[in-house]
């Protein structure tokens, strides 16, 4: 579907510079992104052929880590830096199985927000945020996350492909303690994000093209990964490549998991 830009671009934007969120956007088959995201898209896109199917690859692992923790009876779910709505949105799997879900959407993006807070308009049990999510505190005493979530019962906290956004280990794993800490024991952390243990050079130049963009990437290696997770149980099968997380069915998981250049985890606040 073709809308004219002017009908959906919140004001003050830099129509410039390619933002993360528009080209995830764009990549995912969306249309709220500009000349400016989609020639940085291509771009990409001639450097690592397999990006497309790289990112629908996490996003189908985002599928399945709220399938998971509705199983494990979660209704509270925090999306951090949930994006330009597409489909398959959280609050859509998750309602559709537990209609009461209450959900949270928060991104720094102007225009994932203006359009998760569209989408949500008749939608008492789910409510989009504008915040940084590196300022944990800020976000969980927001009135909105006050409202919607009660944070003495157990909370998912998703931050599906967006910690490659923050580039110091230090800083990253003090953002997710800074969720950690204030959760209800029995809490969730989903976490996926970029690596470039399997990307080789395609990877590489790729990330060197995210300089350009809103926001610059860090790829992290398993180890690095892993230890965003200190101080929650990691649920089996702990950290492994997306594909490779509790696969549903066959089109998640071909013969080269490596190949999404991602890892993915869910860590558990003990209970005691
Ligand atoms: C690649 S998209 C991922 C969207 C969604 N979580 C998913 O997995 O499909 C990354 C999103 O994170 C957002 N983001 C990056 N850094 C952020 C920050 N510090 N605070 C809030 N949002 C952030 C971007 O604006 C973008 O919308």
């Amino acid at each position: 579907m073709l809308v004219h830009e002017s009908a959906w671009m919140p004001t003050g934007l830099d129509p410039e510079v390619p933002s993360a969120a528009r080209v995830y956007d764009y990549f995912l088959g969306g249309y709220h992104n500009l000349a400016v995201d989609r020639e940085f898209a291509h771009r990409a896109q001639e450097t690592m052929p397999d990006l497309p199917q790289i990112l629908r690859t996490s996003r189908r692992f985002l599928r399945r880590a709220v399938h998971y923790l509705l199983e494990q009876g979660v209704t509270q779910f925090l999306d951090l830096g949930s994006g330009i709505p597409t489909a398959g949105n959280v609050h859509e799997i998750a309602q559709e199985a537990a209609p009461h879900t209450r959900v949270v959407y928060v991104d720094r993006d102007s225009v994932a927000m203006a359009h998760s807070a569209l989408m949500l308009e008749h939608n008492d049990n789910a409510a989009a945020l504008r915040a940084d999510l590196r300022h944990p505190r800020d976000v969980l005493r927001s009135d909105t996350v006050l409202t919607m979530l009660d944070l003495n019962e157990p909370v998912a906290v998703l931050m599906s492909a967006v910690l490659h956004f923050v580039e110091d280990d230090t800083e990253a794993q003090s953002i997710v303690a800074g969720y950690r800490n204030a959760l209800a024991p029995g809490s969730y952390i989903v976490i996926s994000q970029g690596t470039q243990d399997s990307a080789g050079e395609q990877g590489e130049q790729v990330i060197r093209l995210y300089d350009q963009t809103d926001s610059p990437f860090t790829a992290r290696s398993r180890d690095r990964f892993e230890r965003l997770f200190k101080g929650l149980d990691l649920v089996e099968p702990g950290v492994v490549y997306v594909p490779e997380w509790r696969p549903e069915s066959p089109e998640d998981v071909d013969e080269h998991p490596e190949r999404s250049c991602a890892y993915g985890a869910i860590g558990r606040k003990p209970l005691y």
